[in-house]
């Protein structure tokens, strides 16, 4: 087996308290030894292996674990982010227009597009991804949707209750099972997880619960899209169902947040979308102080977040949402492996994923501080480079 050092690391970035400083585990002047696509030492500068990357005494850290994202997915709604630019609100109704194009699409070429955001993230730094369907709308796109996002990650999402599409208008309830039967049957192959979207213009609460519980029986674990556009049950239904997750929580109620509180549902931040469009963002800063875990991620998608850069999330958590750098860094890695239940990944610890970022910063504050500027040097994924900077020179 050989073994490859990231050697000279001036700030490596653990995630585990035991293992360094702060809340962040921070080690200086470093090492982090992998071998077989794992973890296998966090030492001093100046280790013996096999292979040596020379980090050059920049910032190493986990990559990043992004884990709401909907990559596939055709066409583009550009004119509607316009629209919204110049006053327009934005209404959950866009779906549809992305579900044309993803049905109109075949496997191959929705391939293809995931292929390319999933390459784009990965020069970002995401090492890990959460995919969610819920473009095609029916059993057959629905799981040409799972099928090809199984191609990418091993976290699947089946999102067949995000909108009700057109032909279901009269009978939402049809629809509805529709999805916990036949298109259940269809995707769940290709799924970990089931997902809906709790929300006026989408589906209520009770819908939902349909939903979920369907796609519990059929072994997926659960998630929820809830509190994005208003106050509603979503996030108080995801913690009755022990969801992993409940995402958005842009408008939550002191009932809301005392339930996450007392709850393992991991609240996922998604200010990319907020930024977009021009809700208010999250109060990040009162679920943390109630005690409830939170994740960041990019939520990826062409209608309300069209971006794969978790440090553009980052710089807004801090800025926008009063959250601490140390507090979005670990919200966008290890709060993400948290979301989507995971121990092996999020973390530079013995026995995890080799998947780590090196930065061309002495330090993550960097995200907020130079926004906007590429931050990532190299992007390693079970201990192989995926990305470098210098492919592109
Ligand atoms: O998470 N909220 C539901 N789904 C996506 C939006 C999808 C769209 O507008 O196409 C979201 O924001």
């Amino acid at each position: 087996m050989t073994s490859l050092a990231i050697d000279n690391i001036g700030l490596l970035v653990t995630n585990d308290p035991a293992l360094g400083e702060g809340p962040l585990g921070e080690l200086r002047d470093a090492a982090l030894v992998f071998e077989d696509g794992v973890v296998v030492a966090v030492e001093a500068a100046g280790v013996d292996a096999d292979e040596r990357v020379d980090a050059g005494r920049r910032c190493v850290m986990p990559g990043f674990v992004d884990s709401h994202t909907h990559l596939v997915f055709a066409g583009d709604r550009a004119e509607e982010f316009g629209a919204r630019m110049a006053g327009a609100d934005y209404e959950a109704g866009g779906i549809r227009v992305t579900s044309d194009a993803t049905r109109a699409a075949g496997a191959a070429e929705l391939e293809r597009l995931a292929r390319e955001r999933r390459a784009e993230g990965l020069r970002a730094g995401i090492t890990h991804v959460e995919i969610k369907s819920g473009y095609g709308l029916d059993v057959a796109a629905e799981s040409k949707s799972c099928e090809v996002a199984a191609k990418l990650t091993d976290d699947v999402t089946f999102l067949g209750a995000h909108i009700v599409p057109a032909g279901f208008e009269a009978d939402p309830d049809a629809y509805v099972d529709l999805v916990r039967g036949e298109m259940l049957a269809a995707c769940a192959p290709f799924c970990r997880w089931i997902d809906a979207f709790c929300e006026t213009g989408a589906f209520t609460a009770e819908q939902c619960r349909a939903v979920l519980e369907a796609g519990r029986a059929a072994g997926l674990g659960l998630r929820l899209h809830g509190n994005q556009l208003g106050p509603g049950e979503g996030v108080r239904l995801a913690v009755e169902l022990e969801a992993a997750s409940v995402d958005h929580c842009t408008y939550l109620t002191d009932a809301d947040v005392e339930a996450l509180a007392g709850s393992r549902t991991v609240a996922t931040f998604l200010p990319a979308t907020d930024f977009s469009t021009r809700q208010p963002y999250p109060d990040a800063r009162r679920v943390i102080d109630a005690g409830a875990t939170v994740a960041l991620a990019t939520n990826t998608n062409p209608g309300s977040s069209n971006t794969t850069s978790m440090a553009f999330c980052i710089a807004l958590a801090v800025r926008d949402m009063r959250m601490t750098v140390e507090e979005a860094i670990r919200a966008a890695t290890l709060g993400g492996a948290e979301a989507l239940q995971r121990d092996d990944i999020g973390r530079l610890t013995p026995g995890a994923r080799a998947d780590a970022i090196v930065l061309d910063a002495t330090s993550p504050v960097d995200f907020v501080y130079r926004p906007g500027v590429p931050l990532i040097r190299e992007t390693f994924v079970a201990g192989s480079t995926v990305w470098n900077s210098s492919f592109s020179q």
